[in-house]
């Protein structure tokens, strides 16, 4: 039957989301989020590193002959080297892939389960794939979702020549984040080669103002408290008093560690929109990635609202600053850098050596050219204010990459996106969509649908995640992985009937 593996995907996914309720695995195993070298120790030998002759532009003929080395890792350790076990793909994303995520995590499970073959695909551009010689704004009209989408295409042709696959050996798509719109969208543009795809925490309707962003943000504080919520929305209410005074604007330096002071940058409101939206940015992504337990982001909603209400430490601004400096503190930040000059000149570095070329380079312009996504805050009398709207991030286009990119510009790509693959309502199917309530992301996510071949989950109290740690999740209300199982239940049934 067409549909047993994928059917039978699921099962294993209800199995292990439902074993976490039973054991304290996830409490005994370190991070999940970048998963850990001493997971691993003496388990596996380090996979190697493979190479794949890719094209530059699969969309222009004239270009059609230049080609580039795009790295991918394997893993055959399970494969059955039969004609009809499955091929899994984790696609990569805006980040180098590692070596490590073809070693362990929910999907290498399920590839034991099923005998699967295992590849993991670094997108063009990012970590050790460099189609150019530099970032250049030139060079980065290469690099799209189109083209990416082109690559796993052409990836997977090439894979089953190279190694002789049946066509009845069914290629199943996974990705966490944009490589889960990029998993789900790889279904759908090339479904003749893709059978199916798990597709977590995806943002698939592009958008230029994402003010659902920080709205998420504050429901997931008020799963603490209210009095969290309120804490925050005054802290950030008395800064703005404070910046009105000289006595005040020394106040601030002190306070949030400011590496220059705050009076001398008073005037230029791209700075002082710039303090707020790194306040307000470290914050979000402490929700983004609550309890995942990344040895670099292992801050909680429960840690930062204790301090957030605990009124010892002073008023709300006082425990902002607290909080504040104990994320600079985690990121290895010796102090608040706000000055928008300077992050333009980092972000306009085009060399591979540049701190930006980790990927916020290729990133940031893939929002500019393609996705939007600002995380906005639009309203000076809510939590937190109003000095980060959109033009701001749209004016950080026009800076770093090219005066082309502005308001215009970005609605139009925007809304070409989502001609492109539907937005919300994808001309697809055989696509598992899976989200977590407090993870902002899943406010442009497909959260739940009433087509069966387009199966969603959606998991109470989850965070920002991706595929390989799903089992790692920790249920934080006792009654969240129950609902969630009988749901699970319901929608692998929907699924087998309809493959
Ligand atoms: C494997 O185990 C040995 C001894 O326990 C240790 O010294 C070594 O570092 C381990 N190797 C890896 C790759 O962790
Ligand atoms: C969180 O990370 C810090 C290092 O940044 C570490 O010292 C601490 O033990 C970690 N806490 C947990 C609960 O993992
Ligand atoms: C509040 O903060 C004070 C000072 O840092 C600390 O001693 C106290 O334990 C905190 N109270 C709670 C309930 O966390
Ligand atoms: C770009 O970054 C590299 C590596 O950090 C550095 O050597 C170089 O000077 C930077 N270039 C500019 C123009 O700032
Ligand atoms: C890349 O480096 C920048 C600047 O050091 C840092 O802010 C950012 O978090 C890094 N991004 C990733 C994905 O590591
Ligand atoms: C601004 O925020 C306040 C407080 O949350 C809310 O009452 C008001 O409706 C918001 N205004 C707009 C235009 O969204
Ligand atoms: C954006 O630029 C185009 C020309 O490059 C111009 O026609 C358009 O009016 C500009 N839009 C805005 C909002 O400035
Ligand atoms: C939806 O996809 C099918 C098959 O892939 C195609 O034939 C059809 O034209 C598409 N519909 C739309 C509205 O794009």
């Amino acid at each position: 039957m067409k549909s047993a593996a994928v059917f039978l995907l699921i099962f294993v996914l209800i199995n292990i989301v439902y074993s976490n309720e039973l054991s304290q695995y996830q409490d005994d195993h370190p991070s999940s989020g970048e998963p850990s070298k001493l997971n691993l120790a003496n388990k596996t030998l380090e996979p190697e590193e493979n190479w794949f002759e890719q094209k530059l532009d699969h969309f222009n003929t004239i270009n059609e002959y230049i080609i580039w080395k795009q790295r991918y890792f394997m893993n055959d350790k399970f494969y059955r080297h039969n004609s009809d076990a499955p091929i899994f793909l984790t696609i990569g994303g805006e980040l180098a892939i590692s070596s490590r995520w073809v070693t362990m995590g929910a999907w290498i499970e399920f590839a034991e389960h099923f005998g699967a073959l295992c590849f993991h695909l670094e997108h063009r551009f990012y970590g050790k794939s460099q189609p150019r010689s530099d970032l250049s704004y030139e060079n980065l009209k290469y690099l799209s979702s189109k083209q990416a989408l082109a690559d796993v295409a052409n990836f997977i042709e090439s894979m089953n020549q190279k190694y002789s696959l049946s066509c009845k050996q069914k290629w199943i798509v996974f990705g966490g984040s944009y490589p889960g719109a990029l998993a789900a969208w790889a279904r759908e543009k090339y479904s003749h080669l893709i059978h199916g795809a798990i597709s977590s925490s995806a943002p698939i309707l592009a958008k230029v103002d994402f003010v659902e962003y920080f709205q998420v943000v504050k429901a997931s504080l008020a799963t603490h408290s209210a009095q969290c919520v309120e804490a925050f929305g005054r802290a950030f209410a008395v800064i703005e008093t404070l910046l009105r005074h000289e006595i005040g604007r020394r106040d601030l330096n002190e306070k949030f560690n400011t590496c220059t002071p705050i009076e001398d940058s008073i005037a230029n409101h791209l700075d002082i929109s710039n303090f707020f939206q790194k306040l307000a940015d470290n914050i979000a992504g402490v929700i983004q990635f609550n309890n995942i337990k990344r040895p670099d982001a292992n801050y909680t909603i429960d840690e930062v609202c204790n301090v957030m209400v605990n009124t010892t430490i002073g008023p709300p601004v006082d425990r902002l600053g607290v909080v504040s400096g104990i994320l600079l503190e985690k990121a290895k930040e010796k102090c608040l850098d706000y000055k928008y000059e300077k992050m333009l000149s980092e972000m306009k570095n085009i060399s591979w050596q540049s701190k930006v070329a980790n990927g916020t380079r290729q990133w940031t312009y893939q929002t500019c050219n393609e996705f939007g996504f600002y995380q906005t805050s639009n309203n000076r009398s809510d939590t937190f204010g109003d000095r980060f709207k959109v033009d701001f991030f749209i004016k950080q286009c026009m800076d770093i990459y090219s005066e082309s990119m502005n308001a215009t510009y970005l609605e139009r790509v925007v809304a070409e996106t989502n001609r492109q693959f539907g937005g919300l309502n994808p001309n697809t199917t055989n696509v598992l969509y899976v989200h977590g309530s407090i993870d902002p992301w899943h406010a442009p996510g497909l959260t739940s649908t009433n087509k069966p071949e387009l199966p969603t989950i959606f998991i109470e109290s989850a965070p920002h995640i991706v595929p390989t740690c799903i089992h790692r999740l920790k249920p934080i209300h006792h009654n969240s992985p129950r609902r969630v199982i009988k749901s699970l239940n319901i929608w692998s049934s929907c699924w087998v009937i309809h493959i």
